[in-house]
């Protein structure tokens, strides 16, 4: 196989940026695709073609310039990756990955084809679909687009037949998953990583806390039984051989309250809730990833602290973040911000790690709570 040089990144976001600073570090030249001008990677690659991502002489152009092609997040379109791969540029993780976890419907049935647990689910495109599965399955109930949802974008809880109605209108027409509403108590996630010699590495399992969709703190490791955590890896190992994926990928969990482990989504790429992995391992999901797609030897990872990752999200009420300065007088904290230039209302503008000593307790979560208080979104 040809030594890999340069690394062509399809998308230029927080997720490519991070993993283009592992990759320069490493000696690697960076070459991004983004529509959006220094995009947050783009700041950071050594170039950015500005393109939008089915502008197939782009991509062409991306594959020429590139000796591996990876993306940093799974809803670019298919197509592009299959024009790569007809050319034998090399694209990692295939296209057959985007194919299963860009349709919640497939990425579901994948998963119980593969023996894991999932919420009862059933594919509603019309009025008859949704009474049969609002009887089958019942309520309380959320409705999601197949594709193209993140971040609790395209989602509907449903709690009634009317209100399962409305989200069918408000869909507009978008063919739909109908899954019952887990009973949670907690919800956790896998990064791992796979190599073309079917090596695999998990990283510990990380808890995640969501606000209205959106990742808001990640705790790593999760406060889980081991025993639900080792099925947890299991399973995360499961997915990267059933999909034969080459790179760092994600698998998220419910842990429903009745103690069942239950698979929500597959990310086919680096994760939000392994950013604690750049502070605390001697080796991060993204340097993880280049290893991976660059046919290095992966690192089992060591987790040298514990940590709780907080997400900084813009608020709408300016651009210019206060209250740095403040948090940095907190040793324990590294602070990760993305270049983003309009801190729009809920977007992911930054994150930062705090490094806990001994087992993350309700006192540690009060103070990363408290130092992400200390931050505000101002006009300068
Ligand atoms: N079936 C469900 N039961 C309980 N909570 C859910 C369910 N589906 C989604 N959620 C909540 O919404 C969040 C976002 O949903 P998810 O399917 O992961 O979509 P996204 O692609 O937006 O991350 C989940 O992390 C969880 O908090
Ligand atoms: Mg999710």
């Amino acid at each position: 196989m040809k030594r890999v040089e340069t690394i062509g990144v399809i998308g230029g976001g927080q997720l490519g940026r991070m993993f283009a600073l592992d990759a320069k570090r490493m000696g690697y030249y960076v070459v991004t695709l983004d529509p959006q001008e220094h995009s947050p990677c783009g700041q950071v690659a050594d170039e950015q073609i500005v393109a939008a991502y089915d502008d197939l002489g782009a991509i062409e152009e991306l594959g020429r310039r590139s000796d591996v092609i990876t993306y940093e997040f799974e809803n670019i379109d298919i197509g592009s990756v299959r024009h790569l791969e007809s050319l034998s540029y090399r694209v990692t993780p295939a296209s057959n990955v985007l194919h299963v976890t860009q349709d919640r419907l497939l990425e579901k049935q994948f998963a119980r084809d593969a023996g894991l647990q999932t919420t009862d689910f059933a594919s509603v495109r019309d009025a008859g679909d949704l009474d049969k599965a609002a009887k089958t399955i019942g309520f309380p109930a959320i409705l999601k687009t197949v594709r193209g949802g993140y971040d609790g974008k395209g989602q509907w809880g449903a709690d009634s037949i009317e209100e399962a109605r409305a989200a069918l209108e408000a869909a507009a027409g978008a063919p739909l998953i109908f899954e019952r509403m887990a009973s949670l108590k907690c919800e956790v996630s896998v990064i791992a990583t796979r190599s073309s010699r079917d090596e695999i590495v998990a990283y510990p399992v990380a808890e995640n806390t969501h606000d209205r969709g959106i990742l808001a703190m990640t705790i790593a490791p999760a406060r889980i039984d081991e025993a639900i955590a080792a099925r947890a890896r299991e399973a995360a190992a499961t997915v990267g051989r059933g999909l034969r994926i080459v790179g760092t990928y994600c698998v998220e969990f419910f842990v429903s309250t009745a103690g069942e482990l239950m698979l929500n989504e597959i990310a086919p790429r680096p994760h939000n809730s392994g950013h604690y992995t750049i502070d605390v391992t001697q080796c991060s999901q993204y340097e993880q990833h280049v290893r991976a797609i660059c046919d290095l030897p992966l690192a089992p990872p060591r987790l040298l602290a514990n940590a709780i990752m907080m997400n900084v999200l813009g608020t709408g009420t300016g651009n210019h973040l206060d209250g740095v300065a403040d948090l940095l007088t907190d040793p324990t904290i590294v602070v990760h911000m993305y270049g983003k230039r309009h801190a729009v209302a809920r977007r992911k503008m930054g994150h930062f790690t705090m490094l806990v000593d001994g087992p993350v307790d309700d006192a540690a979560i009060a103070r990363a709570q408290a130092a992400l208080a200390k931050l505000r979104w101002v006009r300068c």
